[in-house]
């Protein structure tokens, strides 16, 4: 049994998704300690950003006149296309920036939509459990100003879940910069509650992916 696990924040030090993360991971292995964990870190390490391009274009191009690049472009696909196919559970840690998704996530995942695999019609993740956690600075909740610009949440879902057929949880911790913005002082008991909250919920869906890949 195997874990994927993705992380895509710039930051190393103070990442608040690698954080809640490793609890995630933690209460995996605790459970599970034979159990692989494979890795991928999209911040420290990026897909070429024309990769996408140039494995989407030798879609259009027969076989045969296909250039070496993009030869290498589709090579690269498959490798990250068997890497999340390899593993029973998959863990992607995803800082919010600019209002929507890193885009060295966004890269790897348009570079998956090539592998063939993973091609519009299909269901490669159909029942696999993916936990996704998300760290936001600001607050995105329910009647605050900034409800529904969250816009890497509801699209990573929509990927993972609706479009891969993944059984998808999210853990959230939010107003992550209120510890660092001035303005933001007062939110700082807030902050603090909801990333207790996202190590309280990694924990436990760590814990029951783990039990459940150890029986
Ligand atoms: C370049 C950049 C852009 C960001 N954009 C936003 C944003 O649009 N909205 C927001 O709430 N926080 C934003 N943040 C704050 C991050 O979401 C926050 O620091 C989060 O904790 C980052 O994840 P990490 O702690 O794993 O690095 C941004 C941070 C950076 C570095």
């Amino acid at each position: 049994m195997s874990l994927f696990r993705l992380d895509s924040s710039i930051r190393g030090q103070g990442s608040v998704s690698r954080e809640v993360a490793d609890t995630v991971q933690r209460a995996y292995t605790e459970q599970h300690p034979h159990a692989t964990v494979v890795r991928r870190d999209l911040g420290t390490d990026p897909v070429p950003a024309d990769a996408w391009s140039t494995a989407a274009l030798a879609g259009f191009t027969p076989e045969d006149r296909r250039s070496d690049a993009q030869w290498a472009a589709r090579a690269l696909a498959a490798e990250l296309a068997d890497e999340i196919l390899g593993a029973d559970a998959a863990l992607i840690a995803a800082p919010l920036y600019n209002f929507g998704v890193p885009h060295h996530l966004k890269a790897w995942i348009d570079l998956l939509i090539t592998d063939p695999r993973f091609a519009p019609g299909n269901t490669p993740l159909a029942g696999r459990p993916v936990t996704l956690v998300v760290a936001r600075g600001g607050g995105y909740g329910a009647g605050t100003p900034r409800e529904g610009w969250d816009h890497a949440t509801p699209y990573l879902v929509r990927i993972l879940a609706d479009v891969w057929g993944a059984d998808v949880t999210v853990v959230a911790a939010e107003l992550t910069l209120a510890d660092v913005t001035p303005a933001m002082e007062g939110l700082r008991p807030a902050a603090a509650e909801s990333k207790a909250r996202a190590h309280e919920l990694a924990e436990e869906t760590g814990k029951a992916l783990g039990s459940r890949a150890a029986a």
